[in-house]
């Protein structure tokens, strides 16, 4: 659960504290396992917080409680683009407040790329999928060409900080490595790799071995994020460096701005918008009642996200008298949090980011016979922490709307809604809107795409000229 492990532990010095914990069993094949074995498990165990574990096994091992959605009403959404019902906030006042806050070196990027991409049937790192309609840049390199131009702007390395898993770390790492940090400076790319959570049986509250000499995890969920930074130094990093906010965004969106002027300066109250500059969020209204979007919402009268698997139905359906969706304010998972608010949530532990609790299948080792078992019914407790948990927690979080076509193209899926096809048509149709909008038709049959100097210098509003003219039928990055 800690991201620093001391590595010079040995089982033998861990056992009274898993003893202590009541899961001794997890070492009955110590004696079975090469010495590398031994190593990799020692690092294992050594990672999980056997301290705190009973107490968090006892409070998630019953069956959840369902959401309670009753009082929900919807959340307060502010906007720099005018539309009715929204707090006002003045673009350029804000824009102009976040470029000076990037200018003075008060902002870092922060990208969670620890997941899995399991629906995506991807074999690798999510951000090294190509995704560039016309260019066929990864995702990593289309947010690096963006913040490597944001950088030149501000006449300093803006720093990028990414958080990967145990899982992926490795090969993120060669990424980068292979490719020159992507034409970044190296030490403005900076990694941290989340916490994991051990597996557990419900009933006897027992942790699973996936093998002989390895426990059952998952990565800690995006939420992770928090002690992840703690543990490995990074918080106290930015705030040595003076870094005060934090841009952050999902390694799966090719149209988020990773540092964008307008977002940051309202976060910090410029132009109106209603922030205390702790957490901020943006959102798009959702396409229809049924898209998969977490929605920001009032619970209790505090802001939150409800995830769209606890939104029923019938009130993700229900419109107000302007026939629009009650819940429009459809999450897409890019947020703004000061440093010091981080700070204070890691303190504040679990009462801050939860975990959440799915009962899942997981194959273990059967500890009487040695033998793996693959379970045919859910048999495991898996738990991770989300993110947008800290929102209810923040004073005054600002939710903005942003339009849907320019910041959004998740990438989820293999084929259909929400995939690699849908996300380059996404970026293809902002890039040829941005043609037209500069008074420029875009040829037939061509594939366009926007270059990181023409996505900074659109959210910048700098002047800025295509690299190229692009020709019916090509592929031009503008
Ligand atoms: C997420 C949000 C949803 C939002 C949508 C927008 C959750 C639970 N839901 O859905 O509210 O509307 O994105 O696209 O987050 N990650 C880690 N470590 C982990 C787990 C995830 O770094 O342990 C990262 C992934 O790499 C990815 C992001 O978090 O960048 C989102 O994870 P994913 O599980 O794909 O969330 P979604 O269900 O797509």
């Amino acid at each position: 659960m800690t991201t620093t492990p001391a590595e010079t532990s040995t089982i033998e010095d861990l056992r009274p504290a898993i003893e202590a914990a009541g899961q001794a069993h997890v070492l009955s094949f110590v004696g079975e396992l090469s010495s590398a074995e031994v190593e990799a498990f020692q690092a294992q165990l050594v990672s999980i917080d056997w301290a705190s574990l009973p107490g968090v096994i006892e409070r998630y091992r019953g069956a959840a409680t369902a959401e309670t959605t009753g009082d929900l009403e919807p959340a307060v959404v502010c906007c720099p683009c005018g539309t009715p019902g929204d707090v006002a906030v003045d673009a350029s006042e804000a824009r102009a407040a976040g470029l000076e806050l990037i200018r003075s070196g008060k902002v870092a990027a922060l990208t969670v790329a620890g997941g899995q991409g399991t629906r995506l049937g991807f074999d690798g790192p999510k951000g090294t999928l190509p995704i560039g309609p016309a260019s066929c840049r990864t995702l990593f390199e289309v947010f690096a060409d963006q913040l490597s131009a944001a950088s030149a702007w501000a006449g300093r390395p803006i720093p990028w900080l990414l958080m990967t898993s145990p899982q992926n770390h490795g090969q993120t790492l060669r990424f980068f490595e292979e490719r020159h940090w992507l034409g970044l400076d190296r030490e403005q790319v900076r990694f941290f790799t989340q916490g994991v959570m051990p597996s557990f049986c419900p009933e006897s509250g027992r942790l699973l071995l996936s093998n002989k000499g390895t426990l059952a995890t998952n990565p800690d969920g995006h939420g992770g994020v928090v002690r992840a930074l703690v543990g490995s130094g990074e918080l106290e990093w930015l705030e040595r460096r003076g870094v005060e906010h934090l841009s952050y965004f999902q390694v799966d969106n090719p149209l988020v701005p990773p540092v964008d002027p307008v977002f940051l300066g309202a976060h910090i109250g410029a132009g109106g918008a209603p922030s205390s500059g702790q957490f901020s969020s943006k959102m798009v209204a959702k396409a229809d009642a049924s898209e998969k979007v977490g929605v920001f919402a009032r619970r209790n009268g505090q802001t939150s996200v409800v995830e769209y698997s606890d939104l029923p139905a019938d009130v993700a359906r229900s419109t107000d008298e302007h026939g629009r969706l009650r819940f429009e304010a459809g999450s897409i998972a890019i947020h703004a949090a000061s440093v010091a608010f981080l700070r204070s949530i890691d303190e504040a532990g679990e009462s801050a980011l939860p975990f959440h609790r799915a009962f899942k299948k997981v194959p273990h080792v059967d500890l009487a016979s040695g033998e793996r078992i693959e379970p045919s019914e859910p048999n495991a407790v898996k738990l991770e922490r989300f993110v947008f948990d800290a929102i209810p927690v923040a004073d005054e979080p600002m939710v903005m709307r942003v339009a849907r076509e320019r910041e959004f193209a998740p990438t989820k899926n293999a084929t259909g809604v929400d995939s690699v096809e849908s996300a380059k048509k996404l970026q293809h149709d902002r890039a040829a809107a941005w043609l037209t909008e500069r008074g420029q038709a875009c040829p037939d049959g061509c594939t366009l795409e926007l270059s990181g100097e023409a996505a900074w210098a659109d959210c910048a509003e700098l002047e800025y000229t295509p690299r190229t003219t692009p020709e019916a039928g090509s592929s031009a990055v503008l």
